[in-house]
This record gives C-alpha cells, structure tokens and sequence, in this order.
C-alpha cells in the first residue's frame, strides 16, 4: 500500500509555491454549469479531489479538458442530466454544491450525499433552507437529495449557522432566481469570495460576498468566463507550521498574506519571525517556540482546517497550549496517532491540551482524514528517526505534491509502495 517514510529530524529551508485553493476549486467547477458556455478556469490544484468531480461533471453531460494540469476548460453548454448518484459522488465531501448549481439552471438536481465524515457530521439543513425559502421542494429518499422548483424567487433567508457550504449553495441557487435575494449570516472565508467573483464575472450580481450579508439580483442568463483560482490558505499554513516545526525558514510564495492573518498572529505569539510580502510570506522558527491557545471559528477567525497542524506545532513548543475546536465535533481523532510519535496531548470534549516541547522519535501512524494527515507529516518532518505513515490517500486528496513540495525544501520524505 501506498505510504509516506519521513527521515525527520532536519530543518526546512527555501522557497515553495502554494497551489489554487480546494476549496474554492471545489465550488467553482459545479459553478460552471450555470452557464450555457464555455468556462475557463485557471491555478487549479492537481489533487484527486478535483479529478474525481471533473468526472462528475462529465457524467452530467459538461465536456471538461485539461488544457495544462492547472487549467480546465469546462463547456457546459450539453450539460444534460441533472442527476449525481453516490457511485459518483462518494469519493467528495462537497458534492453538494451540485444541488445549488443543478437546481440554479434546470430548477431541478437528484444528488447522492456522502454522508458524515471522520472531523463530524456534514448536515445540509442550512442548505435546504435557502432552496426552501427560495421555492424548490425538496426530498431525501434512498440516500439522494432531490429538489424540484416550478421557479425560483428571491427572498430574504438569514442561516441559523455560519456555514460555508451553505452560503456558496444558496448564492449559486439564487444567481439566477426572479428578483432580489439577501442572504444573512453568511460565511466570509476566501472561497466564498472567490466563488461570488467567479460569477460575477459570468454576468451574475451578487454583492456583499466577505461580508456577513450577501446580496443577489438574479439575472437571466450566464456566459462562460475565465477564472484563476485563489491561492490554498490552507496549504500556505501548513508549509508556515512547517518551518516552525522543523526549526528552519520557509518561503511561502503565491499566496494572499491577509487570508494568513490568523495563523501570522498565533506564530507571532509563539515568537516566530514573520517577515510579509506582497504575495508571500517567510516563517523563521525562534530559538524557543512557546505555547499558545487557539480557538477554531469561522474566517477571520482561526481555521480549522489548521486546528491538527497547530496541535503537532504546539507539541514541540515550550509550555501549556489548548486547542479549542468550535467547528467539527470530531476533529481530535489523529491525537492518538501524534502521541505515537512522541506528543503529550490531553482531549477533553472540544478542547486538546499539549504539554511541551515533546521529544517527538518516529513511528509507523496512520492518517485518519486530509488535514490530520498533514498533522502527521509535519510531527515527522521534526521526530527523530523514521516516520511511516499509512493511508495517505486521504492527504493526495487535498494536497497537491505535498511530498515533492516538501523534499525540495530539504525534507527527507518520499512515497512509498505505490
Ligand atoms: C467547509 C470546508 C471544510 C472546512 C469547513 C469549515 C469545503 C469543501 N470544505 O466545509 O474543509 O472545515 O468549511 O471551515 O469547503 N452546519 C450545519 N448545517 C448546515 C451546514 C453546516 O449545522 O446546513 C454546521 C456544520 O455541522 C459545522 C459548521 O456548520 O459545524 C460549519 O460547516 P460548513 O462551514 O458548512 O462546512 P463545509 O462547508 O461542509
């Protein structure tokens, strides 16, 4: 089986370049579909994730080519079916963004669910409350989600929680929807952004995406357009936590420094020398890292999506940290994978506490989802001795080369078994 061996033990050193973000990658493709055109979208991360929907969006009837490996073209003129079901859609978590965009363009969408995950359960009643309140009926039967509309209507919906997924569904459903829509308490992460430009410049008119109200006139039509992709925030900090880790300076380059500020401020804290650019930002790891506490919230607060690579960072660190997880009910599980490899951390319901600096040596550990795999990395990148993890399907998933990335700043880390 396909697995990562990790000398640990030496320190990063050099420049990397951070790939176009999953997650807004992950909207965008389904996005296409509202057009009767062809869509060009650029700086798209080489990982299976995309790969597996771009065969989903094929299936539909869109005629998809890569024309480099970061760039997609997408004419989704013949898009004929309106149908995903879950041999398609099961290797995705965020296939339901083609129930925003099938239902946007044939008011109409059957898509099989995933299901929950290992990080906690993925409800989409957020989601089907704005296609409710917006005029489709909607169904589950069998495992599909299935909504159907005579017409769409703009309104005005305020979503109980801050969610992502149900901010970009519900602003794809009502780009085209008879008159105004207001969307309240929306999510304002960059790929939320993103997505709202990518529409726009597909002739949509939503206003107000960063904010916490989104405001949509719905328009008749879309034409394709051409997009480039945001740069991976989440990427860019992990390679960040990783020269602090490791002891070493890492240039991360190609990214937007603002969507870094929450991490910037807690390696600030844990007295790493930042210096920022225009389009990157270089991490150098002090003589003596110190704990810190972080609390996972929605952007501008501090990701999630980097809750286990700051726990791994924290284990090296001089004192007390916390970890607070506001988001996932479940995003704890890769603890007792990194004790093994030397971490002194404590969970207690929501909350992770680590003692430190950890005397982290290599084992053999197993990945349990996309961002704890990387957690896994970065504590064997600085464990002595051997690191082995397993399953990094789930690391391929969302991270594009994370090991060629890696090994060219001087980590002693290849794949194995493949
Ligand atoms: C997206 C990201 C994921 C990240 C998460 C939070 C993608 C493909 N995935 O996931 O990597 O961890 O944002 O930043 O972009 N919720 C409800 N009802 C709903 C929807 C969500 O209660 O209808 C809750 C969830 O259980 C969770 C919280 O809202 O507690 C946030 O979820 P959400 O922002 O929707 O996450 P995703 O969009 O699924």
């Amino acid at each position: 089986m396909e697995h990562i061996v990790i000398n640990g033990g030496t320190k990063l050193n050099g420049a990397v370049t951070i790939s176009g973000a999953k997650n807004a990658a992950l909207a965008i493709i389904p996005a296409a579909i509202l057009a009767e055109g062809v869509s060009t979208i650029e700086n798209l991360p080489y990982i299976e994730d995309i790969k597996n929907l771009v065969t989903i969006l094929e299936n539909l009837g869109a005629k998809c080519e890569f024309v480099t490996k970061h760039t997609l073209k997408i004419d989704a003129t013949n898009v004929n079916k309106q149908k995903a079901d879950y041999e398609a859609v099961k290797k995705i978590r965020a296939s339901y963004y083609l129930l925003g965009a099938l239902l946007s363009r044939f008011k109409s969408a059957e898509v099989a669910l995933p299901g929950g995950c290992k990080i906690g359960q993925r409800p989409i009643d957020q989601h089907l409350k704005g296609f409710k309140a917006l005029g489709a009926t909607h169904e589950t039967k069998n495992g599909m989600v299935r909504l159907e509309a005579t017409e769409l209507i703009g309104t005005n919906i305020y979503l109980d929680v801050v969610s992502v997924g149900a901010t970009i569904n519900v602003m794809l459903a009502a780009t085209m929807a008879k008159g105004t829509t207001i969307i309240e308490n929306v999510a304002k992460e960059p790929h939320v952004v993103d997505t709202a430009n990518f529409l726009n410049m597909m002739g949509a008119n939503i206003k107000g995406a960063g904010t916490d109200v989104i405001r949509i006139i719905g328009v008749d039509k879309l034409k394709g357009c051409n997009h480039t992709i945001i740069p991976d925030q989440i990427e860019a900090g992990t390679f960040m936590i990783a020269a602090a880790i490791t002891g070493g300076t890492v240039k991360v380059e190609n990214i937007i420094p603002k969507h870094m500020d929450p991490l910037t401020a807690k390696l600030t804290e844990m007295n790493c020398i930042i210096e920022e650019g225009d389009d990157y930002i270089t991490v150098t790891s002090p003589e003596n890292l110190v704990a810190t506490n972080i609390k996972t919230m929605a952007y501008p607060g501090f990701p999630t999506d980097l809750q286990p690579q700051m726990t791994s960072l924290l284990s090296v660190a001089q004192g007390t940290g916390t970890i607070t997880e506001n988001i996932w009910e479940n995003r704890f599980q890769y603890a007792n994978e990194l004790m093994r490899l030397g971490c002194n951390i404590r969970v207690d319901g929501r909350t992770a506490t680590t003692e430190g600096p950890g005397d982290l040596t290599g084992a053999e550990v197993t990945a349990p989802d996309l961002r704890a795999g990387a957690a896994l990395i970065l504590a064997g990148l600085a464990a002595t001795g051997t690191t082995k993890i397993n399953s990094v399907g789930h690391i391929n998933r969302g991270y594009e080369d994370i090991v060629g990335k890696f090994s060219r700043i001087g980590g002693d880390i290849e794949t194995k078994g493949k």
